[in-house]
């Protein structure tokens, strides 16, 4: 239901994957479909919220769940993404960062189709990529909410949680979202869960459900931290 909750608070969202050009035709990229963005931009403007969504790479039919008071701002790589949140910085209540984005990039980008090699196998060199939310936290100022969400995988050295636990304190986001992915859940058209935590570890929230329902989690959550 409509709300004023978060009236006079401006959201800038990040959603999608970002494309790492190779070529003209090729680019390094993921499995995200910006859905679980688009949710939080979406549940944003119903609570009241002035939003801008910075979409990267995210269909139309996607997009086509937002409502016409958010502005979509497209955008394709990492450096697209890093540049656009860093001049809405300043005039911003609350980031929140549900993008997939490439930590690292091709370090030349080609201005003709790359020709196939021989048989030989081919090696790619890539570039670290800016981290966008650790800039964010750098230049916060008080008054400001800044989310970040992981996308985690368990493995032989800890599970999901406890990556997503790591990432929280060498973040420092206000709030940091994990969620696990799998076949399941996370990447696209699934039900997510997330357990949201603060740079100290300390359990904030948790929930899942749809990415509507999922987005309220995060929502209610920021609610609480901004008082
Ligand atoms: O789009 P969907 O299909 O709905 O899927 C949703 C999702 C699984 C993509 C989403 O819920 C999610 O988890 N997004 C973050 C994905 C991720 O891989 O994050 P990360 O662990 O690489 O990065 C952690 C945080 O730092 C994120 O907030 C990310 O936006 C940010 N980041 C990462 C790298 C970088 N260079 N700059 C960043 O700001």
């Amino acid at each position: 239901a409509a709300s004023d909750e978060f009236a006079r608070t401006s959201f800038l969202i990040s959603a999608g994957g970002t494309h790492e050009r190779l070529d003209p035709v090729r680019f390094l990229g993921n499995r995200s479909s910006g859905r679980q963005g688009v949710a939080l931009a979406a549940e944003a403007a119903a609570r009241g919220g002035d939003v801008t969504l910075l979409a990267a790479n995210v269909a139309a039919d996607v997009l086509a769940e937002l409502p016409s008071s958010v502005t979509v701002v497209p955008v394709t790589s990492a450096e697209d993404l890093h540049r656009e949140v860093m001049a809405r910085l300043d005039r911003l209540d609350c980031l929140i960062m549900a993008a997939a984005v490439a930590d690292y990039r091709p370090a030349t980008s080609e201005s003709a189709k790359m020709k196939k090699q021989g048989d030989a196998g081919l090696t790619l060199e890539l570039v670290q990529n800016p981290d966008i939310l650790k800039a964010a936290v750098e230049h916060k100022r008080p008054g400001q909410t800044i989310v970040g969400f992981a996308a985690e995988t368990g493995d032989e050295h800890a599970s999901a949680l406890e990556h997503g636990l790591a990432k929280a304190r060498s973040k420092g986001a206000d709030l940091l979202a994990i969620n696990q992915v799998g076949e399941a859940s996370g990447f696209g058209d699934v039900p997510n869960h997330v357990v949201l935590v603060r740079p100290d570890g300390t359990r904030v929230a948790e929930g899942s459900g749809t990415k509507r329902e999922t987005a309220s989690v995060v929502l209610d959550a920021i609610a609480t931290l901004r008082g």
